[in-house]
């Protein structure tokens, strides 16, 4: 097949199936979507991935809890959970993958098949300390240390038949079995080497040096198979053996893009669409994406991906301990979605967490907050702009918008605020700086509010000569507000496509957002609609 178009391809981890979506699991979509978004208006062919990891003791466990006769059932049914909520949100993913479907064993079996070929894992007996929530193992010297902090911190010193997990501070086990090891020992000089070569690889530049630290305090081979349940995909060569549900998890960017499917279309697809542009995950599961995914990928001899993406947690506030806690399910502090958007709305929704939100840092979450931004940048600025402008666009040229004046392209305060605003607001898209996106476009929005009082078109109305000036006037306003609707809809794709369609243009965002931000795309001459307050103000 011939591809006319770059591929982009982007991720968001696969999510648990024990507990249904929150904020803070959205959160991750919603950012990945405005990228997605983005990557189309720029004439990519994005192909936009998210899913479920379905594998894993916890997963049978829980199917068994609720009264399941199997796992899958318990997984099928928490599909439409995660499947309704991205509809909600307006979320344009192009796949969705399960780690339970065909496509996805086959990809797993197959990679595991290439690591044995290449040397890469062996098998051997294990004896060490297992997180049964968490499903990971530690090291001996990560639990003393670990205990070692706590101690310090004045915290009370562990049970030492069951010290406390290093990730998650809960009750570890000590186990011993047989188990499949990758020898990522082998990998600490080549993913040293690689991140020296590709700096970008690991954004922000704090979590590169996080791992940057971790990789070079030296790596352990890891177990990457468990043979004491079944609930996961089988080895190949070793069927008592699934694997260890992170590498099975890992493995759907893979399995997403034709890895492990035969014929010809399944090896363009793969060709075309591997290495990912981007992986977006939580800082909690970077050492995943960050270490052992990319040694992965060396020992099976793929690419790396181009970068991993790496956002903080929404935080809340623990009212008892008065501590600011990582919002979760199994913290019970999490907050569903659907109030935020019985609030906001779902545009306003993804606008407050991707402008407001620092992505990179933690960001407690507060509803004051919300009001605010809504207030001050969709209610009184963008909404009030829209609703002026088209109120006297229809009031003033008989229900249409004036056509283009010869003199539009002449020096004017509009037309300079717009000036390179497609290049700025790219440079912080591409950087995942949504919050500096936003504020670009809100400055040609809030410029053109202030013009609105400069030039008083109420005033030029009432003077019959000065008919071209307030066409003119009126034309630059509409000029904005078609452009600021193309750059503000990776984050509020529904609001945008309303306002072009009450400005009579396209509803569909354009593929060529440069072109689509030049000053002058706004014919002119056709109806306006004034219509609803897109934003009404919210109050206390
Ligand atoms: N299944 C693994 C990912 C496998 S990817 C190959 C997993 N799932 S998860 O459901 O626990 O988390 C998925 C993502 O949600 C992670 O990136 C995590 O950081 C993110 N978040 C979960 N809670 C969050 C917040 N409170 N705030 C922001 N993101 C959070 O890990």
């Amino acid at each position: 097949m011939e591809h006319t178009k770059p591929s982009y391809y982007i991720t968001t981890p696969i999510y648990y199936v024990n507990a249904k979506p929150h904020l803070g699991t959205a959160y991750c979509t919603v950012m990945a979507d405005v990228q997605a978004r983005f990557q189309r208006a720029c004439g990519c062919d994005v192909k936009f991935l998210t899913g479920m990891d379905e594998h894993g003791e916890k997963v049978a466990e829980a199917a068994e809890k609720n009264g399941f006769d199997s796992p899958q059932a318990w997984c099928d049914s928490m599909e439409p959970a995660f499947r309704d909520l991205w509809k909600t949100l307006n979320i344009s993913n192009d796949d969705f993958i399960r780690t339970t479907q065909p496509r996805h064993v086959a990809g797993v079996q197959k990679f595991l098949k290439t690591l044995l070929d290449r040397g890469y894992i062996y098998k051997d007996a294990y004896d060490g300390w297992y997180c049964r929530p968490d499903e990971t193992y530690f090291t001996e010297t990560q639990v003393h240390h670990h205990e070692e902090e706590r101690l310090a911190a004045g915290e009370a010193p562990a049970d030492p038949e069951h010290p406390l997990c290093p990730d998650c501070d809960r009750p570890l086990e000590r186990i011993q079995e047989e188990s499949w090891f990758f020898k990522l020992s082998e990998f600490q000089q080549p993913l040293l080497d690689f991140y020296e070569a590709h700096p970008d690889f690991i954004q922000p530049e704090t979590r590169r040096n996080e791992v940057l630290s971790f990789v070079k305090g030296g790596l352990k081979d890891l177990s990457i198979s468990r043979s004491t349940f079944d609930w996961g995909v089988p080895f190949p060569f070793d069927e008592k053996h699934v694997a260890y549900v992170w590498v099975d998890a890992l493995i759907n960017y893979l399995s997403a893009v034709g890895y492990g499917a035969e014929g010809e279309d399944a090896a363009d697809e793969l060709a075309y669409r591997w290495p990912a542009q981007v992986h977006v995950v939580g800082k909690d599961i970077i050492r995943f994406h960050c270490v052992i995914w990319p040694a992965l990928l060396m020992a099976a001899g793929l690419p790396l991906p181009e970068r991993v993406f790496v956002h903080g947690f929404l935080t809340v506030r623990n009212e008892e301990t008065g501590k600011i806690e990582k919002m979760s399910k199994s913290r019970g502090n999490a907050i569903a979605p659907e109030e935020v958007i019985d609030l906001l709305g779902v545009d306003a929704y993804r606008y407050y967490f991707m402008s407001d939100v620092v992505h990179g840092t933690d960001a407690p979450i507060s509803w004051g907050r919300m009001r605010q931004v809504y207030n001050a940048d969709l209610a009184n600025s963008w909404g009030n702009l829209v609703s002026r402008t088209l109120n006297m666009s229809a009031k003033y040229f008989d229900g249409c918008a004036p056509a283009r004046p010869a003199s539009f392209d002449e020096p004017s305060p509009l037309r300079d605020a717009c000036r390179g605003i497609f290049e700025r607001y790219a440079e912080r898209m591409k950087a995942m700086d949504y919050g500096g996106a936003a504020s670009e476009v809100l400055s040609i929005v809030s410029a053109a509010n202030h013009y609105i009082e400069d030039m008083a078109p109420w005033a030029l109305a009432k003077d019959p000569e000065k008919a071209d000036e307030l066409a003119l006037v009126i034309w630059n306003l509409l000029e904005v507000i078609r452009i600021a609707s193309e750059l503000y809809d990776p984050f509020m794709p529904s609001i945008s496509a309303e306002v072009r369609r009450r400005l009579s243009l396209a509803t569909e965002p354009t593929a060529d957002l440069a072109s689509a931000c030049a000053w002058g795309g706004l014919a002119g001459g056709a109806p306006v609609e004034k219509g609803d307050p897109l934003f009404p103000r919210l109050v206390d």
